[in-house]
């Protein structure tokens, strides 16, 4: 689906004391894993927010729909701290979630199709109330980007769903520990982010198993002639814009790494404005039973 035209998105609130609650914008509560679930939250230094979470070790999300009625919410425990100099990054893990995107007879039965479904060989099998937060994590649009990267002679391109921005000067990107697309991003220390346009949602997703694949030539991929203007590194076919970013370090979280990275350049092509992004299949179903309008690829 285009985040630019998604319409009626559901709001999420950071629950403070004696029932009041914050809204938290789309870009400042970065999905960041799945196993456990892990979600950052951006807080300018200084601000109310700022101070709130910084004394928290829990804190409530409420996903609230048009009517600002809670239709979903997540329990997470903080477990960390990064600074930048503009803002803070609070990383809080998954530890109970709770929806109603479904009734109670589709919910049990969606449970077992996926107990059944889910534990194939080489799928992340989400166990119990773990499945539930991934699903409400991803009722709201989590943007859908690539990351193209270069030795110089032979190149990687592969999507991701797990990053953000981390204030004006720093960017997250968080990726399977054990995977070459990993290995790939300690070892060369750079790379572009690519947002990339809606209706490239297919070459997109066919592209996840480069998530495994070694570093290939260049004429494997659909690149432009267009390259990054200081690290060289190709730029993919249909590209709505790409960062040059710089390693600066990483720390591991579950069966994720989560990479910090300084924000070296931005290019915008201004002729596109659509971007790639996902939801979750039960919350699209949940929309098309609430005739929420909504155009989206169903895959
Ligand atoms: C749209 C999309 C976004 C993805 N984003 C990430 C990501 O941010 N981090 C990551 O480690 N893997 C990401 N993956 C890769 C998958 O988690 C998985 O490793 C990949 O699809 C290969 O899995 P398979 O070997 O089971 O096919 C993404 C895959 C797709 C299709």
């Amino acid at each position: 689906m285009d985040i630019e035209n998604f319409g009626s998105p559901l709001k999420v609130f950071l629950r403070l004391h004696n029932s009041h609650s914050e809204l938290i914008n789309h870009d400042e509560q970065i999905l960041l894993g799945y196993k456990p679930l892990v979600i950052g939250i951006i807080a300018a230094h200084s601000s109310s927010r700022y101070k709130y979470l910084d004394v928290r070790s829990n804190v409530n999300l409420d996903f609230k729909d048009e009517m600002n009625k809670s239709v979903a919410a997540l329990e997470l425990k903080k477990f960390e701290k990064v600074e930048n100099e503009s803002v803070c990054l609070f990383l809080f893990e998954g530890m109970h979630g709770d929806h109603s995107f479904q009734s109670a007879i589709y919910f049990i039965m969606n449970n077992m199709k996926y107990r059944l479904t889910a534990n194939r060989k080489g799928n992340v099998y989400l166990k119990s109330n773990l499945y539930q937060q991934v699903i409400i994590s991803y009722s709201v649009p989590r943007v859908i980007s690539l990351v193209s990267l270069s030795d110089g002679k032979l190149s990687n391109l592969f999507p991701t769903d797990l990053n953000g921005n981390f204030g004006k000067e720093n960017y997250i990107v968080s990726l399977r520990i054990g995977g070459n697309a990993a290995k790939q991003v300690e070892e060369i220390k750079k790379i572009l982010i690519v947002g990339m346009p809606a209706d490239s949602c297919s070459y997109v997703y066919s592209l996840s198993k480069n998530h495994m694949h070694d570093l290939a030539d260049e004429n494997n991929f659909r690149f432009k002639s267009k390259r990054s203007v200081n690290f060289d590194f190709p730029v993919p076919e249909n590209a709505v814009s790409y960062s040059e970013l710089e390693l600066i370090n990483s720390i591991e979280t579950g069966m994720h790494s989560l990479y910090f990275l300084k924000i070296i350049h931005t290019e915008s092509f201004k002729q596109n404005s659509s971007k790639l992004a996902h939801i979750h299949r039960i919350y699209a179903e949940w929309r098309k039973k609430k005739s929420v309008h909504s155009d989206f690829y169903i895959r």
